[in-house]
């Protein structure tokens, strides 16, 4: 059978838990050459050393997309390491907590676009410099359907979200001519470790978070849509949002 990523080299941030954990695994079985990074640097580094162990090649790196120069550093260790960089699954974030417009603080909407935003602009100004250099290369970022619809008592999470789907427009359409395609997967509710800790902290039912399907997604049908949107099978799409959210069309995160 074909591997959709055989032997291409494949930068994942946000990889130790989650949706990135989740695309570890499924890309390393379609054949990647991986980098793994996250703030979690000995969570990353387990997920690569089990990888490796079932016969992979997968390293990690610990990494803050937040840090421009770490992010830097993540690219040019990855290039050091494999001496190319084809795809970037840019998907480090944090998740939202409810709260009113009227008690959002500085601090709080600084870090949202920090981690959400500026990280994946960070990410995408070293990896594209890499691929401009190599003629070509495909990245997706993790955004949200919170990044296209109207969703309460989200501020700093959906400026977040909304500005990430607008910075990977502008940058597919900055680069469409140059080999290097950029879209964005936009997962609903999802069962992932970040939510399952925003569940408990939050005392909400898990069913409040479902939607028409009667369930949340899997972390691995989020990195099934990121991996087709990575694939040379969507070799014409850039610059798009693919919704993966079971049927909701908004009102979750
Ligand atoms: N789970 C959902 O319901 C859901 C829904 C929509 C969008 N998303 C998005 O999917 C992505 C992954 O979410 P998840 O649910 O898998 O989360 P998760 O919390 O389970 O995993 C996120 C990973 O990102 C890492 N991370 C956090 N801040 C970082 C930083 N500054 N630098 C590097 N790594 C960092 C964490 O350590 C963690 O390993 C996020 O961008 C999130 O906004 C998730």
């Amino acid at each position: 059978m074909t591997q959709e990523l055989a032997g291409k080299v494949t930068v994942i941030t946000g990889a130790a838990a989650g949706i990135g954990k989740a695309a570890a695994e499924l890309f390393a079985s379609e054949g990647a050459r991986l980098m793994l990074s996250d703030v979690n640097g000995e969570g990353v580094e387990a997920v690569a050393a089990a990888l490796r162990a079932q016969g992979h090649e997968a390293q990690a790196m610990a990494t803050d997309v937040t840090s421009e120069a770490q992010v830097g550093a993540l690219v040019a260790a990855t290039v050091g390491a494999y001496g190319r960089l084809d795809c970037a699954f840019n998907n480090a974030g944090i998740g939202h907590t409810p709260l009113s417009l009227l008690d959002v603080d500085a601090a709080m909407f600084e870090r949202y676009l920090a981690v959400n935003l500026s990280g994946a602009l960070w990410c995408m100004q070293h990896e594209i410099r890499v691929m401009l250099a190599q003629g070509g290369g495909t990245i997706v970022n993790t955004a949200s359907l919170a990044g296209l619809a109207a969703t309460p008592k989200m501020i700093p999470y959906t400026a977040s979200k909304f500005g990430l789907i607008g910075i990977t427009k502008s940058a597919a359409s900055e680069f469409a001519g140059q080999g290097i395609r950029v879209n964005a997967v936009c997962p609903t509710s999802t069962d992932t470790e970040g939510m399952r800790e925003f569940i408990a902290t939050q005392g909400v039912a898990p069913d409040r978070m479902f939607g028409p399907m009667g369930r949340m997604g899997t972390a691995r049908e989020i990195a099934e849509a990121a991996l087709w949107l990575l694939s040379d099978r969507a070799s014409f799409i850039t610059g798009q949002t693919l919704v993966a959210s079971g049927g909701s069309s908004g009102q979750t995160g």
